[in-house]
């Protein structure tokens, strides 16, 4: 799509497996040319010339093609591109961070064994929020494109976690120590969890994603949030279609200047920050972050801050937590429609608790501050009935400086109430109620 390289053919050596073949990039693509209408916050690094080629065999049987991958990366690092255009299986846990210079073309499909053992005990463990990932992509310089399939073979696990609420799922891209990136075309499918976590890494941009995968049983496919950036900083996601159960985007703690815009997310509960707080004695930080231009569908929320409060406490098993400490800063939610939404914007201190009462006696440690929402528009669903925005704070020591403008959003029914508590409604364009 946008990663059209012009590839001027110098040599080619054989097409044995992993033997590289020599070509040359002609016009080197700027990562920031790819960005837009809005800028990121940063410039991102800027990605060199390949001078080689490699190919990817599968044995096409369903046996795993682990170590012709590896072969291949390995044979093609250090600026070579690896073209992936079978059907591939992948049944191990694969460790990818020595990638350097190096573009991943992906025109066939990866599939993930469904073997549920193998990866309860060997998927990559991300310590925050008990999450494992089914390998970790790091290193530096790295596109993939291709617009082919990543499929997480799903449902294997959907069917298994309702009879086991703690069973770690692997995240289907473990984007994990990552400088420099441009990730998409690509279409993804069936994650047993999160379709992204992108942690420790900085100047990617994600560009034409495009996920889905539904349950097939009566067991729905849960927390397939669409990406989870965490301890990340200059972030870009843009134009892609989210079709899923969870988040369509979240910033976990210390995501700093994230630029997100030109999605279309359907059936997810928002854009959101957070849920930050959730480990007590740790700190949390969120700043500068721009979320512009989003279509949001069937979902709980359109824009969305989830906090936890000042205590810990148990929701159900898996979730839990609250007492962590923190900031929430510069954030800015411009120009969102939205279509059957439960809440058009939902700030909450609260989360992880039903108990109102417990999170105003133990407001929460994390202080939320220079906040914009602004032009919404579009309609909500029927389940808050009059009201279409809530925002409540559990003190007002520690909400400041929160904005909405232009906000024309309706329930079905015609009415625009909003739940304003602990935050200075003379700053809200909001139809507040107490
Ligand atoms: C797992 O995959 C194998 C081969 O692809 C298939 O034969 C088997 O039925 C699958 N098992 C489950 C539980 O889906
Ligand atoms: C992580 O898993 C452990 C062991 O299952 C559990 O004790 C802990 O509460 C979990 N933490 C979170 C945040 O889910
Ligand atoms: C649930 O899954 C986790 C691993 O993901 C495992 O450690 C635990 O033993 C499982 N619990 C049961 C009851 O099977
Ligand atoms: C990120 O880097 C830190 C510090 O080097 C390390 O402890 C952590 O395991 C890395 N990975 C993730 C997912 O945070
Ligand atoms: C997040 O950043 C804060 C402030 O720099 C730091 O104290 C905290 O340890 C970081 N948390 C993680 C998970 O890296
Ligand atoms: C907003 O995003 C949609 C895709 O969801 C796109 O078609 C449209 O061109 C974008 N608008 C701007 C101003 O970029
Ligand atoms: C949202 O997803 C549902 C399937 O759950 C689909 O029927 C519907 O067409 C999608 N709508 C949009 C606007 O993407
Ligand atoms: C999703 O939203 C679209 C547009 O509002 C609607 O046509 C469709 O029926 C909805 N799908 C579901 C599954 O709610
Ligand atoms: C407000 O949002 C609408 C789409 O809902 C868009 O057409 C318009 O350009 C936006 N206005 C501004 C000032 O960004
Ligand atoms: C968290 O807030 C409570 C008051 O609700 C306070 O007593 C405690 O010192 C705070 N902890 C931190 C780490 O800021």
């Amino acid at each position: 799509m946008k990663f059209n390289f012009s590839l001027k053919l110098l040599l080619v050596a054989s097409t044995a497996l992993a033997a590289p073949s020599i070509e040359e990039r002609t016009t080197a693509v700027s990562r920031n040319d790819i960005i837009g209408p809005k800028n990121s916050f940063k410039p991102l690094p800027e990605t060199c010339k390949r001078h080689k080629v490699c190919h990817v065999r599968s044995h096409g049987d369903g046996k795993d093609d682990s170590d012709n991958i590896l072969d291949a990366l390995r044979t093609c690092n250090n600026g070579g591109r690896v073209i992936f255009d079978q059907e591939y299986t992948i049944g191990r846990a694969l460790d990818l961070q020595f990638l350097k210079h190096i573009d991943l073309d992906i025109t066939g499909t990866m599939k993930f064994t469904n073997d549920t053992n193998y990866w309860i005990n060997n998927a990559f463990q991300i310590t925050f929020q008990n999450s494992t990932t089914f390998f970790k992509l790091g290193g530096q310089d790295v596109n993939i494109y291709g617009g082919g399939t990543i499929d997480g073979n799903g449902q294997v696990w959907y069917d298994l976690f309702t009879q086991n609420a703690t069973l770690q799922r692997p995240i289907l891209m473990g984007i994990i120590g990552l400088e420099g990136g441009s990730i998409g075309p690509l279409k993804l499918r069936y994650s047993p969890s999160w379709y992204h976590i992108v942690a420790n890494s900085s100047g990617v941009v994600f560009d034409g994603i495009d996920i889905s995968g539904y349950s097939s049983s009566g067991n729905v496919a849960k927390n397939t949030d669409g990406w989870d950036t965490y301890r990340s900083d200059n972030i870009v996601i843009q134009n892609s279609v989210i079709n899923n159960g969870d988040d369509c985007v979240a910033f976990k703690p210390n995501s700093t200047n994230i630029l997100v815009q030109n999605l279309h997310c359907n059936g997810s509960h928002g854009i959101s920050v957070g849920s930050l707080g959730q480990y007590a004695g740790e700190t949390d930080i969120v700043e500068n972050v721009l979320v512009y231009n989003i279509s949001m569908f069937n979902a709980s929320d359109g824009a969305r801050i989830k906090v936890w409060p000042g205590i810990v406490s148990e929701l159900e098993a898996s979730l839990q937590g609250g007492g962590g400490s923190g900031s929430v800063k510069n954030v800015v939610y411009d120009t969102m429609s939205v279509h059957n939404v439960d809440w058009a914007i939902e700030l909450t201190q609260c989360y992880g608790q039903s108990n109102q009462a417990l999170c105003d006696e133990y407001p929460s440690n994390l202080t939320i501050s220079d906040i914009w929402f602004k032009n919404f528009s579009g309609v909500t669903s029927t389940k808050e009935k009059n009201k279409i925005a809530t925002l409540v704070c559990s003190s007002p020591n520690v909400c400041s400086n929160i904005f909405a403008e232009d906000i024309n959003v309706v329930s079905p029914s015609g009415y625009n109430q909003a739940v304003c508590t602990n935050v200075d409604d003379s700053l809200l364009q909001l139809n507040c109620t107490k």
